[in-house]
């Protein structure tokens, strides 16, 4: 038998991961493309949609606040830059390091994809 309160972590659990999933497919597979992800790779969509629109949102528009809004990144950074943030996140811990996650190219199809947004 099972405790409740184990339980009941379990059930949020679970309910996290449908809510995950259910909103990743909401977003769109890769075919029917939001007009934020059209003009990505379907690689580096498929990245973004993974890795980064949890906290940046379907349209770039940025989930966690005015700083994740990433519609107009290309104007405030460079590709660099941008290339740089995904490597190493942010230096207040809120955005994780993908250094070592993604590969370099990975890294640079994404930043290439961002630094065009203006
Ligand atoms: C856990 C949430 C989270 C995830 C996942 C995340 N980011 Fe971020 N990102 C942030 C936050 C918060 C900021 C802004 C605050 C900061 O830089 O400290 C940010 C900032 C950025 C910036 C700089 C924006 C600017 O104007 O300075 C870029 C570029 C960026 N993210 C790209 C990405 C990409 C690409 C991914 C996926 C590989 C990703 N992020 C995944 C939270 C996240």
């Amino acid at each position: 038998m099972i405790s409740s309160r184990k339980f009941n972590r379990f059930a949020i659990q679970v309910g996290l991961v449908v809510l995950a999933l259910t909103s990743a497919s909401a977003c769109g597979g890769l075919s029917n493309g939001r007009q934020a992800l059209r003009d990505a790779s379907n690689e580096t969509a498929a990245i973004y949609q993974s890795r980064c629109l949890s906290c940046h949102g379907s349209e770039l528009q940025g989930r966690v606040g005015n700083e994740t809004n990433l519609q107009q990144v290309g104007a405030r950074l460079t590709e660099v830059d941008i290339a740089s943030q995904i490597r190493d996140g942010s230096e207040d811990g809120l955005m994780p390091a993908f250094g070592d996650q993604l590969t370099e190219e990975e890294i640079a199809g994404l930043a290439g994809w961002l630094a065009e947004k203006r």
